[in-house]
């Protein structure tokens, strides 16, 4: 889905060691939303139609590399003498007629329409440079504006208190042709480092164009949090609550109904349908389908799965790797786990898990029940307590039941075990042996009542 004819090459920044994380982890694997902020980073190039993205790796750069499964041209940065070096490693892999957007591995909300804007701006043969306001500017580099125009970017450590007193901020992310770039980062390494840090500055790039007479056009981020840096654990979790903010907000006003979408985190690609509702701290993992009128209740969990219409989760459930069917229920505190295909109006109650096994159509489980290994037929009772015994300590093994079975409660189902249509397990029976349609199954033994027997504690010692 490129850009007709616009020959656009990406510059991912993520050298930098990242001390103020404290982490074994580097920097840019950092998870925001379930993803690693670099990933964010790799597929905004990848949506603006990227022909290629560069990487610049340096510390830990293996951990990245391992880590990161998108198609990008690895560069390696060896020393992290500065971010102009940075791009400036990425440069003879880049063709001569590009436009390069230059993006950190570490600023991962930039959004879809604010780079598209500036790729479109570089492509005139400018500098689109993307800028926002700040009310606490901190240590970020400072444009400077003169009757209006941006004239330079002066870095915070070699700012005037007057320059420090601004307020628009560089956000790093720019975007101009290959051309211009190459040669100004050619000069900028030929100067050496002009500035207190003794780094190679990227941002010197400005002042060079407007030199040099070229238009440096700003683009203002319209809300700061797209272009906020992550340095430490507090401003991560800050871009997470804002990011999570933005994605409830979407899901709302699609119609979903949202308890408290300050309390609601989406982890992955989530389709709704209508009037779905969801209750306070669901988490949404991987990609995930809510049709019609799902509702999902506080406190559950729901990753990899379909729900069709009408279908219920009660508080406190887990569902993973599943096909909850059209009006069934599941929980309150049940654990579906990956495999599970429940039919139409299926109830699965409380403390009931489910792993690799189908239940047909107006079957429950209303209680205590592990089902592992399993297919039951429609119009099935499995009583509380039953239990397949899947595992035998090498293999699994299926349990198979037809239409219509009726398991008593605490029923031990020891696989490999068909029972046929309309069987019966009495209630407290091992069944070791299929049943054949209408069997009745009774394993337990017989009870015996005694009678004048003396209890332990009324017995003279
Ligand atoms: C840089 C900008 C500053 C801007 C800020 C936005 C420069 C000189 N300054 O500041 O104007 O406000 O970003 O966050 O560009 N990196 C490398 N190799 C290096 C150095 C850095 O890959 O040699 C990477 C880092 O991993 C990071 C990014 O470049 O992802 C920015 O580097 P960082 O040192 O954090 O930028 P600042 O100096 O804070
Ligand atoms: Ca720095």
């Amino acid at each position: 889905m490129g850009q007709s004819s616009l020959q656009l090459e990406a510059v991912v920044l993520a050298a930098g060691k990242g001390t103020r994380m404290k982490s074994a982890r580097p920097k840019v694997l950092h998870e925001l939303a379930g993803k690693p902020m670099l990933h964010h980073v790799l597929e905004q190039a990848s949506g603006l139609g990227a022909q290629a993205t560069h990487v610049v790796i340096g510390n830990q750069a293996e951990q990245v590399r391992a880590a990161t499964p998108h198609e990008v041209n690895w560069v390696l940065q060896t020393e992290q003498l500065g971010t102009g070096h940075a791009v400036q490693q990425a440069m003879p892999a880049v063709a001569d007629d590009a436009t390069v957007l230059v993006l950190y591995g570490d600023v991962p909300l930039a959004s879809a329409a604010l780079l598209k804007e500036t790729v479109a701006v570089a492509a005139t043969g400018v500098v689109a440079l993307v800028t926002a306001d700040f009310a606490d500017p901190a240590q970020l580099g400072r444009i400077i504006r003169t009757d209006g125009a941006i004239t330079e970017i002066v870095e915070y450590k070699d700012a005037s208190e007057r320059q420090k007193a601004i307020h628009e901020i560089n956000s790093g992310i720019l975007a101009l042709p290959a051309k211009l770039l190459r040669g100004y980062l050619q000069e900028i390494e030929r100067a050496g480092p002009q500035n207190k840090q003794g780094e190679y500055y990227l941002t010197d790039v400005i002042a060079l164009a407007v030199r040099d007479g070229i238009a440096v056009h700003g683009i203002k981020a319209p809300q700061p949090q797209q272009v906020m840096g992550v340095n430490d654990r507090v401003q991560l979790a800050e871009l997470e609550r804002y990011y999570q903010h933005s994605l409830a907000e979407a899901l709302m006003r699609d119609g979903v109904t949202l308890a408290d979408p300050a309390r609601f985190d989406l982890r992955g690609e989530l389709t709704v349908g209508q009037d779905v509702q969801i209750d306070i701290n669901a988490v949404i993992e991987g990609t995930v389908t809510l049709c019609d009128g799902v509702r999902i209740g506080p406190n559950c969990v729901i990753r990899d799965s379909v729900l069709e219409r009408g279908a219920r989760v009660e508080a406190n459930s887990t569902v993973d790797g599943a096909q909850i069917g059209a009006d069934a229920s599941v929980g309150p505190f049940a654990r579906i786990r990956p495999g599970t295909v429940l039919g139409e109006r299926v109830k699965v109650g409380n403390f009931v898990e489910t792993k690799k096994t189908r239940i047909g159509n107006d079957s429950k489980a209303s209680h205590l029940t592990y089902l592992g290994d399993a297919t039951l037929g429609t119009d099935c009772n499995v009583g509380a307590g039953t239990v397949t015994c899947n595992y035998d300590g090498i293999n699994k093994h299926p349990t198979t039941i037809g239409d219509r079975v009726f398991v008593g409660t605490n029923s031990t189902l020891v696989a490999p075990l068909d029972l046929g249509d309309d069987a019966f397990v009495a209630a407290g029976s091992t069944i070791t042996k299929s049943l054949e349609n209408e069997e009745l199954g009774v394993g337990r033994g017989r009870q015996k009542n005694i009678k004048g027997w003396t209890r332990p504690d009324r017995r003279d010692s």
